[in-house]
């Protein structure tokens, strides 16, 4: 039966014992991560999708809902995260490589701030309110200005390769730790654990 970890609690690695993040931050990390890979689907379908045919409103629809949901989780994370900061990494950790991975984590951090802001002000500043899951309508906060729009979408456009470049490093890192050095790293992020 798997078990969840308390927070702060000493997790088995394989060298040492190492402490995980606390419940809320695990969830936020998952449940952000999923939304993630959904919106980026959801966003390569767009392109495909014939303009001003039903499938292509609902694919943007549901692409900017899920973009400002993620939106709405990662200002509640950055303040969850101000607040409860993640337990130390272990002591033998090589110093570069927290370096690189704490640089990994901002650079995530701000940029699915950016993604959903960018989506948001390329519809604001085009004078276009955004849909939340046709429940309500956001509206444009900005002044129209259509070279404001342009910069949003290519902000928007080019801002997905940094994530996938990002996430692909984030993802090895992650792997590696699990499977070449099975120091534990990983575990601090899982969800739960099985004793033993
Ligand atoms: C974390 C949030 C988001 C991510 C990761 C994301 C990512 C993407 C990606 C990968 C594409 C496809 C780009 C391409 O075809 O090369 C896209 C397209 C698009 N996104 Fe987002 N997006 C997010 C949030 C939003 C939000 C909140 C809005 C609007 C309120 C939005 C509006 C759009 C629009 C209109 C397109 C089509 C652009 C075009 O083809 O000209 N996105 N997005
Ligand atoms: C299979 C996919 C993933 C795995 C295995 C994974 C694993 C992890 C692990 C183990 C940590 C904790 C690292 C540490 O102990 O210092 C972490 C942190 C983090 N991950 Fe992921 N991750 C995945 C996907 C993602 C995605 C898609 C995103 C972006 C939305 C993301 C964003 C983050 C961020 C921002 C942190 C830092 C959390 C903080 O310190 O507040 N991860 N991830």
């Amino acid at each position: 039966m798997a078990v969840s970890i308390p927070p702060g609690a000493p997790v088995q690695g394989g060298q040492a014992e190492i402490a995980c993040y606390d419940p809320v931050a695990r969830a936020l990390h998952w449940l952000v991560a999923v939304l993630a890979v959904i919106v980026v689907a959801l966003g390569w379908a767009i392109p495909g999708a014939p303009r001003e045919t039903d499938s292509r409103e609902l694919l943007l629809l549901l692409h900017r809902s899920l973009g400002v949901s993620i939106l709405g989780l990662m200002v509640f994370r950055v303040v969850w995260r101000l607040r409860h900061p993640p337990p130390p990494l272990p002591q033998d950790f090589p110093r570069i490589e927290a370096l690189a991975a704490h640089a990994d984590h901002a650079l995530l951090y701000v940029l699915f701030l950016v993604m959903p802001l960018s989506g948001y002000v390329n519809a604001a500043a085009a004078g276009h309110s955004v849909s939340f899951f046709g429940i309500v309508a956001i509206p444009p906060l900005i002044p129209e200005s259509p070279g404001l729009a342009q910069v949003a979408v290519a902000v928007h456009l080019t801002g997905q390769f940094l994530i996938y470049g990002l996430v692909a490093v984030h993802v090895a890192a992650a792997l590696m730790h699990a499977i070449v050095r099975r120091n534990g790293i990983l575990e601090r992020m899982l969800p739960s654990r099985r004793p033993g």
